[in-house]
């Protein structure tokens, strides 16, 4: 097959470059240090922004744990499925619950850190982990009747390939849910965005963090997902919700002690996510098998490679690092734990 009609941004010969690679390795870093416990202790599952989800995806105002605030419905509406297909599943904690629940007996799933993350992988017999790339995925048509993508496309490059290959996939019934990041890509918040924090928390001080800091393939694409998944899917859709325009720059931006504002930083957002002001960074939706034409990818150049998976760190950083993993280094650490 030529390049063209594989639709990639990045071809499997640019994945075999320096940069890919070094990302690769840095997100499969990453991945192996995910337990249950690191997943509570972020500030994304702060008790009011749990609360204020349930409210916004499941229209209760119990504080969900476990994801049910979209689990419910679905178990209610839509279950069982016969053959579950999860990408980018992780430790396989929502894969488990979905199971618990008797929304799918079994699924399987596909991780490009299935090979090192076994030891803090949730072990279910019914769970059926592979390891894969998904940017270069192929997958059976007509194969699945649920696909699953819980906080991965935003990891992804190849995202018009990898949209079409999902819906492809599915059965003529099949069931996509799409839960995603979807603001801007590496977390590099737009000035409208910040101009509302800074007016409505002049307390607090907001600092982007900068672009080389947001490392492996976290939000790689994200900026351009909710198009993306818009025009795929949005004409069999049966549930969307879009949010967190407003509490996860928050949370980014500001210091951890500023979170004792989070009451008032999840109301503001309410009003923005319902009055469409600004952009969500956070979109949850529940699609049927679409029959769009594939959106065209826009091929990235070496030099995008690079600049996009290897950028530039300034001087000051390179050299901290460098003391960091030096021998001056453990001294320092060793004199800051006598202290
Ligand atoms: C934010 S985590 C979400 C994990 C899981 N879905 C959950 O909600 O707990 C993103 C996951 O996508 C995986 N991932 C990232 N890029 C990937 C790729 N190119 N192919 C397969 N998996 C990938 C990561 O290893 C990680 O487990």
């Amino acid at each position: 097959m030529d390049k063209q009609s594989l639709n990639y941004s990045i071809t499997p010969e640019q994945a075999a470059s320096k940069p890919y690679l070094k990302a690769f390795s840095e997100e499969i870093m990453l991945g192996s240090l995910l337990n249950l416990k690191e997943l509570e202790k972020s500030r994304i599952n702060h008790p009011d922004i749990l609360t204020y989800k349930s409210k916004m995806i499941g229209g209760g105002e119990k504080a969900y744990t476990h994801y049910a605030d979209w689990i419910d419905f679905l178990i209610t509406d839509y279950s069982p499925r016969t053959r579950g297909l999860s990408l980018g599943s992780g430790i396989g904690r929502v894969e488990k619950y979905l199971i618990e629940q008797g929304f799918s007996e079994k699924i399987e799933t596909i991780e490009l850190c299935a090979n090192v993350n076994k030891k803090i992988r949730i072990n279910d017999a019914m769970i059926n982990v592979q390891q894969g790339d998904l940017n270069f995925i192929q997958l059976s048509p007509n194969t699945y009747d649920f696909i699953l993508c819980h906080g991965v496309l935003h990891h992804l490059i190849n995202l018009e390939h990898v949209l079409t290959q999902i819906n492809n996939a599915l059965t003529e019934d099949g069931l996509l849910l799409i839960y995603e990041y979807v603001g801007e890509t590496r977390w590099q918040f737009s000035k409208d965005r910040m101009d509302i924090l800074d007016k409505h928390f002049p307390e607090v001080s907001f600092n982007i963090p900068p672009r080389w800091k947001v490392g492996g393939f976290e939000s790689v694409r994200s900026g351009d997902l909710l198009n993306l998944i818009n025009t795929c899917f949005s004409e069999n859709c049966e549930r969307s919700v879009s949010y967190g325009g407003i509490y996860f720059p928050f949370v980014t931006c500001a210091k951890a002690s500023d979170d004792i504002h989070m009451k008032r930083v999840v109301e503001i957002d309410e009003a923005f996510s319902k009055s469409g002001e600004i952009s969500p960074c956070y979109h949850m939706g529940l699609y049927r098998k679409g029959s769009f034409s594939p959106p065209l990818a826009k091929p990235w150049s070496d030099d995008k490679v690079k600049s996009e998976l290897e950028p530039a760190k300034p001087f000051s950083a390179k050299l901290s690092q460098r003391v960091k993993t030096s021998y001056l280094g453990d001294v320092l650490r060793k004199i800051k734990n006598l202290s």
